[in-house]
C-alpha cells in the first residue's frame, strides 16, 4: 500500500531510518518488494529523473502498481529523487507520488529558498510532502560535478532558516557523504558532529542522508575478479546508519549498492557460463540476490521488523 512519506517519518523519527531505494527496472522492483516483505520493513521506492527517462515513466508507475497488488503486505512511499522544478510539478500533478525532492542545492541560498518554496506550495495543495537540499554533497550529483575537497557541509543555522522560510517537510543535508562508488576520497566519514548540530537547530525535523551506499568490499572484489575495474571503490560504514537515525536521519538513500549487486551477478553469470545468452537466468539470480541485500540493509537501518507496528497505525 502506498502511504504518505510523512507518516513513515513520524513513525521512524529518532528510532530507525527508512531505506529509500532507487529503482529503474522490473528486476529491481521485484527484488525490492520481496526483500522488504522478507524483512518486514516499510520502505521508500525512489525514482530519479534518469529512471523516469530510461524507458517511460508510465512503465515504472505500472510496474510499481502491479507490485503493490502482488505484495499486498507492503507498506511504502513513492518519491521523486533529485527533481528539478518542472519534474516536481509533473510528479505532483500525476497523483502517483507520495513526496518529491526539489534539488536546488546548486543555486544560491535565496534562490534555493524561492524555488523550494514554490514547489512546497504546489505540493502541499495536493497533500504531497517535499524534501529539499541544502549544502553540496561531494562527488557527482546527477550531472553536476562537485569537487569533494570543496564540498560544503550544511550549516545548521542556515538549515533552520531554510526550513522556516520554505516550509519543506524534510531536509537532505551534506554531512560528508557523496553519490556513487568512490566516497570519502579525503579519508573522512559521516560528520556526526554536524548531524547533531543540525538536529539541535531542527529538533524533531526529518533529515535525509544521500550518498549512503556502503559499497561492500566483497562485492567490489567479486566484480573485479569477474572482469570489472572498480579500483578503490568505497562507501559509508553501514553500521553507522542506526547512530545517524538516532540523530534524526529518517531516510537513507541507497542506489549504488544495488547497481553493484546487479553488476556482480551478471559479470559472474556470463563469466561462468560463456555459452549462455538467455537473460532470464541471471535476472532470476539478481532478483533473489537483491532481495537478500535489501533485507540486510533494512536490518542495519532498524526498519526490519517494523511493519507490524506500522500496520497498527491503520494508515
Ligand atoms: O543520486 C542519484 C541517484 O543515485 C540516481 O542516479 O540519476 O543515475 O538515476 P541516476
Ligand atoms: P548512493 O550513490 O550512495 O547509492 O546514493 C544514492 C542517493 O543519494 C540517491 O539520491
Ligand atoms: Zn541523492
Amino acid at each position: 500500500m502506498i502511504v504518505a512519506t510523512k507518516q513513515l517519518f513520524a513513525h521512524a523519527y529518532g528510532k530507525y531510518a527508512i531505506g529509500a531505494y532507487n529503482i529503474n527496472n522490473l528486476e529491481q522492483i521485484m527484488g525490492l518488494f520481496q526483500g522488504c516483505i522478507n524483512s518486514k520493513a516499510p520502505f521508500i521506492i525512489q525514482i530519479s529523473k534518469g529512471a523516469r527517462a530510461y524507458t517511460d515513466k508510465r512503465m515504472l508507475e505500472a510496474m510499481i502498481r502491479t507490485a503493490d497488488e502482488m505484495f499486498p503486505e507492503a507498506i511504502f512511499a513513492v518519491h521523486l529523487d533529485h527533481g528539478d522544478e518542472k519534474t516536481c510539478y509533473e510528479c505532483i500533478e500525476s497523483g502517483f507520488y507520495s513526496s518529491v525532492m526539489i534539488d536546488a542545492s546548486h543555486d544560491p541560498f535565496d534562490e534555493n529558498i524561492a524555488i523550494t518554496r514554490r514547489v512546497v506550495e504546489a505540493a502541499h495543495a495536493k497533500g504531497i510532502s517535499v524534501e529539499a537540499e541544502l549544502g553540496m554533497l561531494g562527488g557527482v550529483e546527477e550531472d553536476i560535478a562537485v569537487d569533494e575537497k570543496n564540498a560544503n557541509l550544511t550549516d545548521p543555522f542556515e538549515a533552520r532558516e531554510f526550513v522556516e522560510r520554505t516550509g519543506c517537510d524534510s531536509l537532505a543535508c551534506a554531512i560528508g557523504t557523496s553519490h556513487g562508488a568512490y566516497k570519502f576520497s579525503g579519508g573522512q566519514g559521516i560528520h556526526f558532529d554536524r548531524v547533531e548540530a543540525i538536529q539541535t537547530q531542527l529538533p524533531g525535523f526529518p533529515l535525509v542522508m544521500h550518498g549512503s551506499s556502503s559499497v561492500p568490499q566483497d562485492e567490489v572484489a567479486r566484480i573485479n575478479a569477474a572482469g570489472g575495474e572498480l579500483g578503490d571503490a568505497k562507501g559509508v560504514d553501514a553500521t553507522q546508519y542506526l547512530p545517524a537515525a538516532k540523530l534524526g536521519v529518517c531516510k537513507v538513500n541507497i542506489d549504488t549498492d544495488g547497481r553493484l549487486v546487479w553488476t556482480r551477478v551478471h559479470r559472474e553469470f556470463f563469466r561462468d557460463k560463456p555459452k549462455e545468452f538467455d537473460l532470464r537466468p541471471p535476472g532470476k539470480i539478481f532478483m533473489a540476490e537483491y532481495a537478500k541485500f535489501i533485507a540486510s540493509r533494512n536490518e542495519l537501518l532498524g526498519s526490519a521488523g517494523q511493519l507490524d507496528s506500522v500496520y497498527a497505525l491503520k494508515l
